[in-house]
């Protein structure tokens, strides 16, 4: 397999390498000034995080390790003043370095580490999982939770640079794969139809994800979804760091998405919501005249293709609504929502029609669960 690099652009460029076995693409990554580096990885990720570590120190670096908890338990306030303690302690200077291995949450929390340290020391991300790689890893949003909700404190600090070794994907869970495969799929609707067209081909592969047993075709498949999603968001975020115009197409399906996530309390994944965000937007757009019936059909086709969820529990529409009015990108009182005018083609929908919108959630309602309250799908 060949290693891709894709450059995103910006005050301070910085490339994500694509790949397998990537490791000795650190040094270049981290540049010539730094001599201390600390690895940050979750505890299911120890022996990776160490090997990391090892690496590191077997090409002449002083590298230390520390073990975070797993999943957003990691993105708190206490961890991250946890880590300055570390940092602090070893003596880290602003020439010095963080690596980051691991899923979403650890390249958020340790993005924002590496951004508030000494007002900021350069951070390499080595992502773990798909939605890592395709997603949280590029684009230099950092961020931690607090009480009052999710990534409400952070900074834009963009990496020195990405690895995406595609060999962790190996051991990745395949609901995990699907949950990152929404985000691909987004962005196959938002920018890139190739995308659109590799998963109808793939799709049954995918969702049977078979790790390290996939077939070399899948794999390539894989990979080519990996390189085509990194490289519309390289693109995004290169024009638009801060979110002032263009960024705001990757939040498609997001909005939904987000108040799903809020009202099923984070037991649903990621992935999970904002599928049936897209599908309620698709909705939208189309109830707005702006999107065909066969472009809507095909969100469904797409994503039920891959086992993800297309419809939402029909009584909940009162705590959406309320969820979509406080989501941090709304402006005030208008609700604003990216929706497409065609594949590829992203508009802002701003202030659409309350009947409208329930017009949109009554598509995507389904009967209330009867089992186990707040875990409505497989995917939850
Ligand atoms: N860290 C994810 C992003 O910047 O979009």
């Amino acid at each position: 397999m060949t290693t891709t690099r894709v450059t995103v652009q910006g005050a301070a460029p910085y490339d994500v390498v694509i790949g397998r076995h990537l490791l000795g693409e650190l040094p270049a990554l981290l540049g010539p000034k730094v001599r201390r580096v600390l690895v940050m990885h979750p505890a299911s990720l120890a022996a990776t995080g160490e090997a990391v570590r090892e690496d590191l120190t077997a090409q002449g670096y002083e590298a230390f390790a520390v073990e975070l908890p797993d999943a957003e338990e990691q993105k708190t306030a206490q961890v991250a003043a946890f880590c300055w303690q570390v940092l602090g302690q070893a003596d880290f200077t602003r020439s010095d370095a963080i690596v980051s291995v691991g899923g979403g949450a650890t390249t958020d929390l340790a993005g924002f580490v590496a951004a508030t340290w000494l007002r900021g020391i350069k951070v390499v991300h080595v992502p773990t999982t798909l939605l890592g790689m395709v997603d949280a890893a590029v684009g230099g949003k950092t961020g931690i939770n607090t009480a009052e909700g999710k990534n409400l404190v952070g900074a834009f600090h963009p990496p020195a640079g990405v690895l995406c070794d595609l060999a962790s994907l190996a051991s990745l869970d395949r609901w995990d794969l699907v949950a990152g495969l929404a985000e691909v799929v987004k962005t196959g609707f938002i920018a890139d139809p190739r995308i659109l067209e590799l998963v109808e081909e793939h799709h049954a592969d995918l969702k049977d994800w078979k790790g390290a047993d996939a077939s070399e075709e899948t794999w390539a498949v894989l990979a080519e979804l990996v390189e085509r999603s990194v490289a519309v968001k390289a693109r995004v975020v290169g024009e638009d760091l801060t979110e002032q115009g263009l960024r705001e197409i990757l939040n498609y399906g997001h909005t939904f998405g987000h108040a799903v996530e809020l009202v099923e309390r984070y037991q649903w994944r990621h992935g999970a919501a904002v599928a049936v965000g897209m599908v309620f937007v698709a909705e939208l757009a189309r109830l707005a005249g702006k999107l065909p019936d066969d472009v809507v059909a095909r969100h469904r086709a797409i994503l039920e293709s891959l086992g993800l969820p297309t419809s939402y529990r029909g009584d909940r529409w009162d705590q959406l609504l309320a969820a979509m009015r406080r989501d941090k990108k709304s402006r005030g009182d208008l609700l604003r929502f990216v929706v497409l005018d065609g594949v590829a083609r992203p508009v802002r929908l701003e202030g659409p029609d309350p009947t409208l919108l329930a017009a949109a959630y009554a598509e995507v309602s389904k009967e209330p669960p009867t089992g186990a309250p707040g875990v409505s799908v497989q995917l939850g």
